[in-house]
């Protein structure tokens, strides 16, 4: 059986499935290189660059199964899938410390101004009341989406001695409450949140979940963060609060479109961004490819998928 693993997938997971198929590792194809290529293969492994349209989907003949080293399968058209059969699998725990460790990363680079002073500094200038920051010692941090991500970044700030209120409609008031986390609603969050993070995946109900109507709640001096996916935080009108001063900063990881060279917030003094780079870890990256690797061999020898 054939396997292509279309986007840089870490040498133990390619290995792995080596042992059983013969795989093709070709990064960076268009659309069209895709649609031609994709005819005879039983597998495809991708991360967050392939797009694997519908146009993709009909032209797979052979495809049996989709492996995304990662979370989010927002880049897969499901339901073209779906209706031709074919299984679509994602890594869900594989890089979750990863995410969460980035994510307090950009909260703590934001707080002390980390990314200015350093460009400042290595520019030869020595500025130092350019760079006043804030402790997060006692206080609030509000996380919308407790899933894996959200509760482990909210586990850490506690260890930072920070108070966590939390939006999910998912997750029960006891479970919460074991978590030691105030369950309540998006604008409460906006109105007494220092800093605010999302974890949600992006769909119609967490688009825009923060939008002009929330930043206009929120304090002053409130920080917003995003390591989850571009566009749960409307990027006009976040582009607007940090001009307006309505919000004192945000740290910005995902985009709605990537690269996001034309993102209107992406010049700002008060934004600090990372391209894409939650999950990149050494531990993150193995730990993905070998799960995707692990669903794929049990798949096509006939086996089932955990993490449909
Ligand atoms: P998860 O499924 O474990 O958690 C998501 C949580 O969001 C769930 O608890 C769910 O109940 C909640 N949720 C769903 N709809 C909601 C809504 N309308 N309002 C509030 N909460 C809602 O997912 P996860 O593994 O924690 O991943 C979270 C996000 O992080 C995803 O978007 C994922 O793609 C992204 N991610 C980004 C990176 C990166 O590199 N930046 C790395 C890993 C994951
Ligand atoms: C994910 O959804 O897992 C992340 O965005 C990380 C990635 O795409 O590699």
């Amino acid at each position: 059986m054939k396997v292509l693993v279309s986007d840089s997938l870490s040498e133990e997971g390619v290995s792995k499935l080596q042992e059983h198929f013969d795989v093709d590792v070709s990064t960076g194809l268009s659309e069209d290189e895709l649609v031609e290529k994709i005819v005879d293969f039983d597998a495809l492994v991708i991360r967050s660059g392939t797009q694997v349209t519908r146009r993709v989907i009909e032209a797979a003949d052979n495809l049996k199964i989709v492996g995304r080293a990662g979370v989010g399968v927002d880049n897969i058209d499901i339901d073209a899938a779906t209706e031709k059969g074919i299984i679509v699998v994602n890594a869900p725990e594989g890089n979750m410390l990863s995410a969460a460790e980035h994510t307090i990363a950009m909260m703590m680079s934001m707080a002390r101004n980390i990314p200015q002073a350093n460009a400042s500094l290595k520019a030869k200038k020595w500025e130092r009341k350019n760079f006043m920051g804030v402790e997060v010692n006692g206080k609030t941090l509000g996380v919308i989406g407790l899933g894996r991500i959200g509760a482990e970044v909210a586990k850490r700030a506690q260890g930072m001695e920070m108070d966590i209120l939390a939006y999910d409609p998912f997750i029960t008031e006891d479970r919460a409450k074991a978590m030691g986390v105030e369950l309540t609603t998006v604008d409460d969050i906006a109105k007494r949140a220092d800093f605010i993070t999302v974890h949600t995946p992006l769909t119609k109900e967490t688009r825009n979940i923060l939008d002009t109507a929330q930043f206009d709640m929120m304090k002053s001096s409130s920080r917003v963060i995003n390591c989850a996916r571009g566009g749960i935080i409307n990027e006009e009108a976040l582009a607007d609060a940090l001009k307006a001063g309505k919000i004192t900063g945000a740290a910005i990881d995902v985009f709605t479109s990537e690269p996001p060279f034309d993102c209107p917030f992406i010049g700002l003094d008060n934004v600090i961004v990372t391209p894409h780079l939650g999950a990149s870890t050494e531990e993150a990256q193995v730990n993905v490819a070998v799960s995707v690797a692990e669903e794929i061999i049990s798949v096509l020898n006939g086996g089932s998928a955990r993490n449909t």
